[in-house]
């Protein structure tokens, strides 16, 4: 009798469906954060290898900090929008991960609970030397001769271009054992981020959205030619169908 009630028990624990989003700038465009390649996107104001790269902290960290509390004052100016928690909400009926390589923290404020930021986070800050300590700062400002208790010097925790990515193992094992996998709003320019695609099953369903066209190197994607919102709306009808 109890083993009955046991395998009826085992039945109902039925395996969620897995769905593992890829997010870039283009989620947070249509919040009002720019991208960074579309026209007028960020690296069209900035050099990236000034703002963006261990270089360019070595070369003139002053410019660096400027540029990360610019875009941290930005971050508390705008909220996240319908694509945001239509991601969120999905975590009702599937085991969803987002894979972000996004700083802001719209994924978060919009509800999302399972989220890897492969480039950092624009509101916490962590020691030059990286010794692994992180402080969330929310929106506030830093400047040279803001130091951890060492008396070693505060830096963005964003992973600069000539950085690891140490998210990217653990990122790759998700996409690995997603049955959805959802592309979208990234360019698919930065490595190693845009090498996660790879990782899909073979029978993976693949989805994109994204306006514009986008070099995915892979079979069968199926392409939601819209902004974030409205291809959220098309997702979702197209993946509870
Ligand atoms: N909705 C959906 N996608 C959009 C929208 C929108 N409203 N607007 C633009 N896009 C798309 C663009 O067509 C483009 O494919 O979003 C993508 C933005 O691409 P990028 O600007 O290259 O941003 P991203 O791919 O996130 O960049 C990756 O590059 O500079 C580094 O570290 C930075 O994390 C960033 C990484």
């Amino acid at each position: 009798e109890i083993l009955n009630i046991f395998v009826m028990l085992k039945c109902e624990i039925v395996m969620k469906r897995k769905i593992v989003i890829l997010s870039g700038a283009g989620i947070s465009a249509e919040s009002g954060i720019k991208t960074f390649r579309d026209s007028n996107g960020l690296w069209e104001e900035y050099r990236v290898e000034d703002v963006a790269s261990i270089d360019g902290w070595y070369r003139n960290p002053e410019i660096v900090q400027e540029f990360y509390n610019q875009r941290r004052v930005q971050l508390s100016t705008v909220e996240p929008n319908r694509a945001h928690k239509l991601i969120a909400q999905l975590e009702r009926e599937n085991d969803v991960v987002v894979i972000t390589q996004n700083v802001d923290n719209l994924h978060e404020r919009a509800g999302s609970s399972r989220i890897i930021h492969l480039h950092g986070e624009l509101t916490k800050i962590t020691p030059e030397d990286k010794n692994g300590d992180v402080y969330d700062i929310g929106y506030q400002q830093i400047k040279m001769g803001d130091c951890d208790s060492r008396g070693v010097q505060l830096r963005p925790y964003i992973v600069w271009f000539g950085e690891d990515v140490p998210e990217i193992n653990r990122a790759a094992e998700e996409v690995a054992t997603a049955d959805i996998l959802l592309i979208i709003g990234t360019s698919l320019n930065v490595y190693p981020a845009a090498g996660l695609i790879y990782y899909a099953k073979k029978d993976a369903q693949i989805y994109l959205i994204d306006p514009n066209d986008v070099n995915v190197r892979l079979a069968n994607v199926v392409h939601i030619k819209e902004n974030a919102t409205s291809g959220m709306e098309k997702f979702i009808e197209q993946v509870s169908a």
